[in-house]
C-alpha cells in the first residue's frame, strides 16, 4: 500500500450525528476519498423492488431528484410506485446530506443540495461515446451546466442486493493531472463563453475555469496511454459501503457495478476549510491567472 492512500477508511456504522467521525474537511479538500464499508442505506423490504433498470424511462440511465422542488426524473411506471421510489430517494437526500454536515461541520449553512441520482443500470451498459465513457479515468465537468468553481462534493452508496462490488479506478492528484495537460490547453474564443450562453447550450457562463476542467475531461478520456500507463489504483466498494469525495478533483473511473444512490452537494471555494486546495485556485496558481470571469 502507498503511505497516503487516496481511499481512507472509517468505522461509521450510523449515519446519524453520533457517529465518531467529523471534522474530516482536510482529508477531503486534500482529494482523498473517504470510504465507510460499514455504512449501508437501508432499503424497507418493499423497496427492493426499485433495484431493477426497469423503472428508468429507457432515456436517461440515472433516476434523478432535482432540488429544491424535489421533482423525480427519468423514471417510469404507475403513480403510486413513483411516489413511494422518490421516497427512498428523497430519504437518501436527507441522510447523506445531513451525514455530510457531520463529516465537514465547517460546511454548515454553506452546502447546498444538488441533484440525487439513483442508478440501477449497469456500468458496463452506459457507455455511449468516448466523452461519455465513464470507465476513463476523469475528473467531473459537463459541457452544459458549467460550475463557475462551485464545487461537486458526492456522496455514493452501493446498494447492489447480489453481492456485486461498484468497482472504481481512482488516478493521480489532481495538480499533477492539470500539469500533463494544461501546457496544450489554449484559452477559450473570445466571445465563445457569450456565444455558448445565448444558444442555450450552456445553462450558465462557461468561464475558463469551466473551459479548463472540460479540456482536462477530455484529453484524459481521449488519452490512451494515459488511461493504460497513469499513476493509480483499482478500489472495490462492497454493497453497504457508502463513500465521499470532490468528483471535480479525485480522478476517477466507473469501472463495473449496478445499483447506486449518489448525492451531489455543491459548495463555494471560498467557504472551503482550505480554498487553496481547489481545482480553481490550483489552476489559477499554475497559470498565474484569475480563471473565475
Ligand atoms: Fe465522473
Amino acid at each position: 500500500m502507498d503511505a497516503d492512500p487516496v481511499v481512507r477508511e472509517y468505522p461509521d456504522a450510523t449515519w446519524a450525528d453520533d457517529g465518531p467521525t467529523r471534522g474530516v474537511e482536510g482529508v477531503v479538500e486534500s482529494g482523498h476519498v473517504l470510504a465507510f464499508p460499514h455504512l449501508a442505506f437501508a432499503l424497507e423490504p418493499e423497496e427492493r423492488r426499485f433495484l431493477d433498470p426497469r423503472w428508468t424511462d429507457g432515456k436517461a440511465k440515472n433516476v434523478s431528484l432535482r432540488w429544491p422542488a424535489g421533482e423525480l426524473r427519468g423514471a417510469a411506471g404507475a403513480a403510486a410506485d413513483l411516489g413511494a421510489l422518490r421516497r427512498m430517494i428523497v430519504r437518501y437526500a436527507e441522510q447523506s446530506e445531513a451525514f455530510a454536515l457531520r463529516l465537514f461541520p465547517h460546511y454548515r449553512g454553506k452546502l447546498r443540495r444538488g441533484n440525487t441520482s439513483f442508478r440501477p443500470v449497469d456500468v458496463a451498459g452506459r457507455a455511449r461515446s468516448w466523452r461519455q465513457d465513464d470507465t476513463r479515468l476523469h475528473v467531473d465537468a459537463f459541457p452544459s451546466n458549467p460550475m463557475q468553481g462551485t464545487r461537486l462534493l458526492r456522496v455514493f452508496c452501493n446498494v447492489n442486493p447480489s453481492g456485486e462490488a461498484r468497482r472504481w479506478r481512482v488516478g493521480e492528484p489532481f495538480e499533477a493531472h492539470a500539469r500533463r495537460y494544461l501546457g496544450a490547453i489554449g484559452r477559450p474564443w473570445p466571445g465563445s463563453a457569450a456565444l455558448l450562453a445565448g444558444l442555450g447550450i450552456t445553462k450558465r457562463r462557461r468561464t475558463e475555469y469551466d473551459h479548463v476542467m472540460l479540456q482536462l475531461h477530455d484529453r484524459a478520456k481521449a488519452d490512451a496511454e494515459f488511461q493504460r500507463a497513469s499513476p493509480q489504483h483499482a478500489v472495490a466498494f462492497a454493497p453497504g459501503t457508502t463513500w465521499v469525495c470532490y468528483s471535480d478533483q479525485v480522478l476517477h473511473a466507473a469501472m463495473g457495478g449496478q445499483h447506486m444512490l449518489e448525492q451531489t452537494l455543491l459548495i463555494d471555494v471560498e467557504s472551503l476549510a482550505r480554498p487553496e486546495t481547489s481545482p480553481l485556485r490550483t489552476l489559477e496558481r499554475l497559470l498565474n491567472r484569475p480563471l473565475r470571469y
